[in-house]
């Protein structure tokens, strides 16, 4: 059988393998992260094999349709039909696959809590078709322990061992969905290994695509790394939304007062405030490093204090949108209500954890007539609600007695908007540059 040499030099072959581009990359989870890995793998040359539990997803790979915007429809299409990606249902083609990447998701529980039943789940169909000389990578955001604590002891009950057999690292994915600066080929990559020989060879995968890759002292790091990154995110907006709220009560304006700040050219960066945070990153990830905290028995005050400030930002919004509705004479119980942008950022069709759907919620439970606008968002059905995306006409525009920006999508004309509402609250400060009426827009 070819490939026995990997059985006397596991490591050897697989560093062989991935140098020449000859190996076979296995992508488990092809969403907003797993799917451009896939391609820029397919790219650079190497045979992908897709794992997607969603078979309507891994049809569409086969058929080569794209379903997420940072992916180009022609790139996939081409890959497709190149024969360099494939997707398949389940875990039986495992055994083909040299490196094996796992983009599958970690959400939190009601409790907020890590919920790491799809690692566990795909981590256990791996080690049921574990072979000598596989590299297993896991992309996923996850508190430091998962790769070495969760993942290790599953992947051995396959009865081969790390570092000798197989080689196990954290890379954590760092895209920034609708980023056209910084993609994955541009932005460093993190390695962590559970041992020396996972982190060469992890490296070594990494380096065929990446410009600079980061090699950390184990995986326990490069898994702090990445909880670190969204922690610092979700504090820093934290940060600046409980200024906005101060800003509300001392009667300033908040993006006056941050544009002037972030002028100065040392010791600040940006943030803007908005109406909470979304997505499947900074609501979610810090929770997962405030628990494994918690089992140190050391409580994560910052994570804490941003992800209440961060979680009520919609309700100060309904709150302050009742009281322009109030100025105008309008009963929140009787007042049309238009959101524009259910996406959690602008430019995405990303609606998880959206606080624009938690905004919805609210206002629906004061009495509101509430419908929405997004250019990328069709429909929607989250959290036990179901809408669908109304056309952005003059007339919509007109019916309402306020129009919240939620998203800052850069595809609405804004001075169009302004122009035909009776009143917009501005949560994005997207009307930065409408020149009038400015009396009929109140900013957050
Ligand atoms: N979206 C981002 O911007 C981003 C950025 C950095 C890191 N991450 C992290 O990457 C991970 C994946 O996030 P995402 O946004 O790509 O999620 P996603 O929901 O877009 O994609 C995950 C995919 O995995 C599939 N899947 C679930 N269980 C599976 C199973 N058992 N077998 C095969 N496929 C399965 C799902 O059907 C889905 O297509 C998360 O840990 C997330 O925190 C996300």
């Amino acid at each position: 059988m070819e490939g026995w040499g990997w059985m006397s030099d596991p490591r050897h072959n697989l560093l062989q393998r991935i140098g020449d581009r000859s190996a076979v990359v296995g992508v488990v989870g092809l969403g907003y992260v797993g799917l451009p890995f896939a391609v820029e793998k397919a790219k650079v040359g190497f045979r992908v094999l897709g794992v997607e539990q969603n078979p309507r997803r891994a049809e569409k790979v086969n058929r080569g349709e794209n379903y997420i915007r940072d992916v180009k429809d022609e790139e996939l299409r081409e890959l497709v039909s190149k024969g360099l990606i494939r997707a398949e249902t389940d875990f039986s083609r495992v055994p083909e696959m040299d490196v094996i990447v796992i983009c599958v998701p970690t959400p939190l529980t009601k409790n907020l809590t890590p919920d790491l039943q799809y690692v566990e789940h795909v981590t256990k169909e791996i080690a049921l078709r574990l072979r000598p000389g596989q590299l297993i990578s896991l992309e996923s955001t996850t508190y430091p322990g998962t790769t070495e604590e969760v993942m290790l002891p599953i992947l051995e009950s396959s009865g081969l061992k790390v570092e000798r057999d197989f080689f196990l690292v954290h890379s954590p994915e760092r895209v920034d969905p609708g980023n056209k600066r910084y993609s994955t080929k541009n932005t460093c990559k993190v390695v962590g290994g559970v041992g020396p020989v996972s982190l060469e060879v992890g490296v070594a995968f990494y380096s065929q695509t990446v410009e600079r890759v980061i090699p950390v002292s184990s995986a326990k790091v490069a898994e702090l790394v990445k909880v670190f990154e969204n922690t610092f995110r979700a504090v820093n907006i934290a940060l600046v939304n409980e200024l906005a709220m101060l800003c509300d009560r001392m009667g300033l304006n908040v993006w006056e007062v941050l544009e002037a700040a972030f002028t100065k050219p040392f010791g600040i960066m940006p943030f803007w405030p908005g109406p909470g945070v979304g997505g499947h990153c900074i609501p979610v990830d810090p929770h997962y490093l405030e628990w494994k905290a918690k089992e140190l028995n050391f409580n994560t005050h910052f994570i804490a204090l941003a992800g209440e400030i961060n979680r009520r930002m919609p309700e100060f919004v309904r709150d302050k949108a009742i009281r322009i509705l109030n100025r105008l004479g309008i009963p929140v119980s009787q007042a049309r209500v238009l959101i524009l942008g259910v996406a959690y950022k602008r430019d995405l069709d990303d609606y998880r954890e959206s606080p624009a759907i938690a905004l919805i919620k609210l206002l629906k439970a004061e009495g509101a007539r509430v419908s929405y606008h997004d250019p990328y968002i069709p429909r929607f059905n989250w959290d036990g609600l179901e809408m669908e995306s109304q056309p952005l006409t003059e007339e919509l525009l007109k019916n309402q007695d306020l129009v919240i920006i939620t998203t800052d999508h850069s595809s609405i004309d804004y001075d169009w908007v302004v122009a035909n509402s009776k009143h917009v609250f501005d949560t994005r400060n997207a009307t930065k540059n409408v020149r009038s009426p400015r009396e009929r827009i109140t900013l957050l």
